[in-house]
């Protein structure tokens, strides 16, 4: 399952030194409106969350993600926005006490690889295919008839190292698996391996994935055409 403890003391500082464009990911979701309730599965330490809160400091928003300390990181970034609520859940067992107009993922529980004009690639964070079900059916529970699933679509992974904003070199080296693949993330501060974690990837072809989605209600509608951080599901 993706645990993210090891990383999370760094992941703030990984993910701004360029990994991801939040205030473009959130262009693309405030193209969804009216933006009123919403869902962030597996928000981390809640970069995208702030950012939303900065610009639509009134929607009512929950984030959830499984990894404790990255949670903790976002608690106290989001202290100040009340109507962010966050709780420590695993997508397997989601348990919510509202349903949400709007859910998304940009790199959280479920997301989209795009290479080329290859199809794209579902990517997961459970590499199990009957909690891969379970994950879809609890969530769409909480998503309204009617309303979307937005899942995030990242490039191609590749081996890499580059350095950080804090000099210290930050690299990723990807391995095949049967159904997905293992990433291994480190970050070395000279000689010394500050941080090593490893996720197992489960991943779906696009016909498959479709497939998965739909048994759940989720119906492919369409690349969002306004931009192309997200591919848009309707619930059913
Ligand atoms: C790459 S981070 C993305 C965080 C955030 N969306 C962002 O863009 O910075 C992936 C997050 O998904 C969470 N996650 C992975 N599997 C999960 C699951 N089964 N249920 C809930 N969250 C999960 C991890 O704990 C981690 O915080």
């Amino acid at each position: 399952m993706g645990d993210y403890t090891k990383m999370s003391n760094y992941y703030d500082m990984i993910m701004t030194s360029g990994y991801y464009d939040y205030p473009a990911i959130v262009d693309g979701l405030l193209n969804h409106q009216p933006f009123e309730n919403v869902l962030e599965i597996g928000c981390g330490t809640g970069l995208i969350l702030e950012e939303i809160a900065k610009r639509q400091p009134h929607a009512n928003i929950r984030g959830i993600d499984l990894t404790q300390s990255m949670l903790n990181i976002a608690q106290k970034r989001l202290e100040s926005f009340p109507n962010i609520k966050l709780s420590r859940q695993n997508i397997t067992e989601l348990d919510l006490e509202q349903q949400y107009r709007l859910a998304f993922s940009y790199g959280g529980v479920w997301y989209f690889v795009i290479d080329g004009d290859k199809e794209p690639l579902l990517v997961s964070h459970i590499y199990d295919e009957q909690l891969n079900h379970l994950g879809l059916e609890n969530l769409s529970k909480f998503v309204q008839i009617g309303g979307k699933l937005l899942l995030g679509i990242q490039g191609p992974h590749h081996d890499y190292e580059k350095p950080i904003t804090n000099g210290m070199i930050y690299s990723q080296k990807i391995e095949p698996l049967e159904l997905g693949f293992t990433k291994h993330y480190y970050l070395d501060d000279k000689d010394d391996r500050v941080m090593a974690q490893t996720i197992h990837y489960r991943t779906y072809s696009f016909a498959d994935a479709k497939q998965l989605l739909a048994n759940y209600g989720f119906v492919y509608e369409s690349r969002a055409k306004t931009h192309c951080h997200f591919l848009e599901f309707k619930r059913v």
